[in-house]
């Protein structure tokens, strides 16, 4: 599929439009990544739910076209994921990725790109799904969490694993030192998932995903 190299000459970087919600640490890397032009992707296009989302300064600084479907401005929440995907639509991407998004996509979106979607969560799924996964393993008292890249279905967080890297509690740390200490892990998982997406063709079978 797209992203496949026929040769050095003919070479296509893949199309990626990337979600966020926040600061964007997870999109930094990604913009990082792909300034290199061997990376086989490249960022066409970064969308939020919010303006004020302060990751959207770092898309314009690298010469990213940005969006906003802020769901306030809609009635409800189909209508919201239906202008949403409209919004997506125009990037032509072969790959959605959800970095720091925290909203549920919906069924526009999801058939929109179907089983092309990829979500960075900071915790090893299944456990601790949701909006607070690092506050929710600080207070169920795991002794090891991490995070996971996976595929996006219509559930919260339920899709098939791609990746998942361990991160160890330590004394003394808190929701945000915790954080931060996933998200150095996440950011190269994240980044290392997507080469290996857009470098291969992709079939997902199930739960599993098999790169041929
Ligand atoms: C990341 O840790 C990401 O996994 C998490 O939000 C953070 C965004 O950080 N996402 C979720 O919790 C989704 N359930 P960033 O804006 O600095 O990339």
């Amino acid at each position: 599929m797209s992203g496949t190299f026929a040769d050095e000459s003919t070479r296509v970087r893949a199309r990626l439009v990337v979600l966020i919600s926040g600061g964007g640490s997870n999109l930094q890397a990604l913009i990082d990544a792909t300034s290199d032009p061997d990376f086989p992707a490249q960022i066409v296009g970064v969308g939020a739910d919010r303006a004020d989302a302060t990751g959207l300064d770092r898309a314009m600084r690298a010469g990213v076209p940005t969006f906003v479907v802020d769901p306030k401005q809609y009635s409800d929440r189909g209508e919201w994921d239906r202008a949403l995907a409209a919004a997506i639509a125009p990037f032509d991407a072969e790959w959605v990725v959800s970095a720091g998004f925290m909203r549920i996509l919906g069924e526009a979106v999801l058939s929109g790109h179907p089983q092309r979607i990829v979500n960075t969560h900071p915790a090893l799924l299944p456990s601790f799904p949701g909006a607070h996964a690092v506050r929710d393993a600080l207070v169920y008292g795991v002794k090891v969490t991490g995070c996971t890249v996976h595929l996006v279905d219509s559930g919260v967080d339920t899709g098939p694993v791609l990746a998942q890297q361990a991160v160890a509690i330590e004394a003394g740390d808190d929701e945000t030192s915790l954080h931060e200490r996933i998200k150095s892990v996440e950011h190269e998982l994240l980044v290392s998932v997507v080469a290996s997406l857009c470098r291969h063709d992709v079939q997902v079978i199930g739960r599993e995903v098999v790169f041929s």
